[in-house]
């Protein structure tokens, strides 16, 4: 038996009310576009095809989705209501036994919700999601007889003083087995309040072709709710992150404040992490066990091996961290920065496109690009890589037991042997040999006796 489920997305309202050059949908929560959010949570239910309604102008929105085949747009070109947005899309839809219809700015349902939603529609030919709020002004309201059976959706603009006091609203997310849907979108009319044909007005066609129309509720009434403004845009955001926040500290992460700790991603901590205040973390994060993170960091798609620490004030982009590293106070790590364990990195060090083997040492003021590092160096205070000539980026190598003294620049290409000393303040611009001192200085040190210092002029 073949039960294929379609899922249609609306998403041709014009959100007006952002006020924004940007298409409503495309705006994002948790460093995902809302569209983005509902197309992830649809494929989740495995549908055998997602159907996205777009409105006029929505070359934006195919646009920043034109690498995902998987999706069928829809053009409603003129906003005539949501039973005529689905109609647009039934179409695209033929040969599903049921559509799901979902929409484009309401980011945060989840899939077990919609599990329950098609579970609820079972043997039925429509089933609602519906909740119960504490204000319903503005939703449709659902209607039920004396024997607490759906019977209608009213609107707001068309409800009367008894049915605006009904607290269970519409979310407008429901399923529907094809063949009545489309039956009953044939014969939607649009004589009412705002001349629209509405999608709710399925409900009663239904129940007077004796469907018993079912009902499933979320788990929590913030996943049905819209993104009309940006108000209601970074209420949704705090809401998802406080979940999120929820999620890792009972899985054994400590957030000294979780309020204060955002996610943009997909964060995987190991047990007794302790994340500081202010610590934003995006696209893919791993962080081993016992890591620490201070104050005010942002991590981006890096791999943090177990009991590091990193320090407050630091931005780490692409990189990895061995165990037991140190990193910080504001350092930068930049993509492919491979740093073996035990290496130390402080502050106001810059370090990209590297390898650093175990327990080195960068501690201060300095770049490191392009550059191979052997195990136990240590790079004095302000030491430069030169990698880039103008035009191309060349490599330094440098081996192990290395000491670079301070304010240092390393010409690349340049090779620095094992157990090699550079003498600080040098300029190295050829190979240098293991084990030996070499420097470079322009002049040897002298001493002006009797010198005056300059004064003021009077
Ligand atoms: C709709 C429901 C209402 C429900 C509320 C939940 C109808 C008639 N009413 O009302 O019962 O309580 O949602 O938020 O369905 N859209 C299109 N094309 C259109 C019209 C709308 O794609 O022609 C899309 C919009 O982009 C939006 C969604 O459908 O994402 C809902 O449209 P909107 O006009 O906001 O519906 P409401 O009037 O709020
Ligand atoms: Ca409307």
């Amino acid at each position: 038996m073949s039960d294929k489920l379609g899922v249609v997305i609306l998403a041709a309202g014009q959100g007006t009310r952002m006020r924004s050059k940007l298409p409503k949908v495309l705006h994002k929560l948790a460093g995902r576009s809302l569209l983005g959010r509902v197309i992830d949570t649809a494929k989740r239910l495995d549908p055998a095809c997602i159907v996205v309604v777009h409105g006029h102008g929505g070359e934006t929105v195919r646009q920043a989705f034109a690498d995902d085949a998987t999706l069928t747009w829809v053009e409603q070109a003129k906003q005539l209501g949501t039973g005529h947005a689905v109609r647009q899309a039934m179409p695209a839809l033929t040969g599903m036994d049921r559509v799901l219809v979902l929409y484009g700015d309401v980011p945060l349902v989840s899939e077990e919700t919609l599990a329950r939603l098609i579970e609820a529609r079972d043997d039925s030919a429509l089933a609602l999601l519906t909740v119960d709020l504490e204000d319903p002004h503005g939703y449709g309201r659902i209607v039920r007889d004396d024997n607490d059976d759906v019977m209608a959706i009213v609107e707001q603009k068309d409800a009367n003083p008894l049915q605006l006091s009904i607290r269970e609203i519409n979310t407008g997310i429901l399923i529907a087995s094809f063949g009545p849907l489309k039956g009953w979108l044939e014969q939607l009319g649009n004589d009412n309040a705002q001349g629209e044909y509405y999608l709710t007005d399925i409900v009663e066609l239904a129940v007077r072709t004796g469907v018993h129309v079912h009902a499933a509720q979320p788990e929590d009434p913030l996943e049905v709710m819209g993104v009309n403004d940006r108000v209601q845009l970074a209420e949704l955001e705090r809401h998802h992150q406080r979940i999120k926040a929820e999620r890792l500290m009972r899985a054994g992460v400590t957030l000294r404040d979780p309020a204060r700790f955002d996610v943009r991603g997909e964060l995987s901590c190991g047990v007794d992490v302790e994340i500081d205040v202010n610590v934003l973390c995006e696209g893919r994060v791993e962080l081993g066990d016992g890591v620490r993170i201070g104050a005010n960091c942002v991590i981006r798609d890096s791999r943090i091996g177990d009991g590091v620490e990193i320090l407050p004030n630091s931005i780490i982009e692409g990189a990895e961290i061995g165990a037991e590293s140190r990193i910080g106070p504001f350092a930068r790590l930049r993509p492919e920065a491979r740093l073996a364990d035990h290496v130390h990195v402080g502050n106001f060090v810059e370090i990209k496109k590297s390898d650093v083997a175990s327990a080195s040492k960068i501690n201060h003021l300095s770049y490191i690009g392009d550059t191979t590092i052997g195990t136990r160096v240590n790079i004095g205070a302000g030491t430069i890589t030169c990698n880039y000539d103008g035009a191309n980026k060349h490599r330094t190598e440098i081996g192990d037991d290395v000491f670079v003294g301070s304010d240092t620049q390393l010409v690349a290409p340049v090779k620095v042997g094992n157990g090699a000393t550079i003498g600080a303040g040098s300029t190295i611009t050829r190979d240098t040999p293991a084990d030996a001192l070499t420097l470079c200085r322009a002049t040897e040190q002298r001493t002006v006796k009797g010198w005056k210092r300059p004064v003021k002029k009077k």
